[in-house]
């Protein structure tokens, strides 16, 4: 490719102009790392003037914990040879990881960031393109936190319509087997005092009656179970896993393995959601995967999550489910009507953690959710 010809007074002009009436920030670098381009909207965007950062290394524009890395993506790039690539993004958008750029005032902003490289007679010159997502990222934070908070309601409403049917309808469930269980001596011992019996056809009723109020009682309670299990809300999250993994072997007859911190104590809204994912991947088991054993592990890491907002290293909260059944092709095309496996992804990203799924035809089905613990919290032993 030849090399750019050097532009006349007018076009240098003509291209100050058209780089100053632009809307993002845009300068460039030399192989030196230092700034030798400088627009207006970066002059807005960072706060110093063209004045200012002309000549200065670029590094004066990125917060300090992030120098380091920058300069060694820089060379790296610059190595590939490629002319063009997008960086950054806002997390949770499934784009990679937020990039950071440094006000005049100190203060930091999350920036999208698109490089290129030319080959000039003087050395290579790197020219980037920022743009400032404060706005992007509040509106995707603003978004996230409405999702969590009706995810919340809808578990409190589930929490409270299983409560009244373990509470109310069970109760009363109960009481009437009472009653009929009443009736039914009374009809013996009035039957044998009258030396002619009860009825058989009475007596036969009656038994039928209390099956059915005995399956009543425990249809009320499995469904107000599956709603919500009263365990996670009034034991805590590990008790709630112990309970959903015994409940999933006597239901399905598949062994399940459970390796469990038995002191891990977490607060919502995580603790629901490592439920859920847990409810639906061991739902899943017994729809499809035709399996004799499941391992389920949940653990504390220590400085293995990103935080939300910021990126920084915090503990994470690990749930491996893995199976040894029929397995699937997760890169075929998704069911439309499977929502199971999307939701687990979504619960995930509300909180800005992920799962990961792999699976192949005959070699079982692995999925790990990987969940920032919550801000706050106090740190795992040894963790960041
Ligand atoms: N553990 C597993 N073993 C084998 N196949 C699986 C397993 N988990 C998921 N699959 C496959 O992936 C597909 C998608 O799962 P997903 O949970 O999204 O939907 P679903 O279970 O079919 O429906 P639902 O929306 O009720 O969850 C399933 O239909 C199944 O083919
Ligand atoms: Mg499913």
């Amino acid at each position: 490719m030849p090399a750019p010809s050097v532009p006349t007074a007018d076009a240098a002009s003509r291209l100050a102009a058209l780089l100053d009436a632009a809307m993002d920030a845009i300068l460039s670098i030399d192989e030196s790392g230092h700034i030798v381009l400088y627009n207006r909207a970066a002059e807005q965007t960072f706060g110093w003037s063209a004045g200012e950062m002309i000549g200065q290394p670029l590094e004066r524009l990125i917060p300090d914990r992030f120098r380091g890395g920058h300069a060694g993506h820089v060379r790296k790039f610059s190595a590939t040879g490629v002319t063009s690539r997008r960086k950054g993004g806002v997390a949770g958008a499934g784009e990679g990881v937020v990039l950071w750029g440094l006000r005049a005032d100190g203060s930091e902003f999350p920036m999208d960031a698109s490089i290129s490289q030319i080959d000039t007679p003087t050395g290579k010159l790197f020219s980037v393109i920022i743009r400032d997502v404060t706005d992007r990222m509040k509106a995707r934070q603003d978004l996230a936190r409405f999702a969590t908070e009706a995810a919340a309601i809808r578990e409190q409403e589930k929490s409270r319509v299983a409560r009244e049917l373990h509470d109310e309808l069970a109760q009363s469930l109960t009481a009437l087997k009472m009653d009929a269980i009443w009736v039914r001596q009374y009809l013996a011992s009035a039957g044998s005092a009258s030396s002619n019996g009860p009825s058989p056809a009475l007596a036969a009723k009656i038994e039928g009656m209390l099956a059915l109020i005995d399956d009543s009682v425990a249809a009320t309670r499995r469904i107000a179970a599956d709603l919500r299990p009263l365990v996670l809300d009034d034991l805590g999250l590990v008790p709630a896993i112990e309970w959903l993994v015994q409940s999933f072997t006597q239901r399905h007859g598949v062994a399940c393995h459970l390796d469990i911190d038995e002191s891990l104590e977490l607060g919502e809204p995580s603790a629901t959601a490592v439920f859920r994912i847990l409810q639906e991947s061991l739902t899943n088991v017994a729809k499809h995967a035709d399996a004799s054993q499941v391992w389920v592990r949940v653990a504390r890491e220590a400085g293995t999550c990103g935080a939300p907002g910021s990126g920084l290293p915090v503990d994470c909260i690990v749930l491996q489910v893995r199976d040894d059944g029929i397995g699937f092709d997760d890169g075929a095309a998704r069911k439309p009507q499977s929502l199971g496996l999307i939701g687990l992804r979504e619960r995930a990203q509300l909180l800005e953690g992920q799962v990961h799924i792999a699976s192949a035809p005959g070699q079982g089905t692995r999925v790990e959710a990987r969940l920032p613990w919550p801000l706050g919290a106090p740190a795992a032993e040894g963790g960041a």
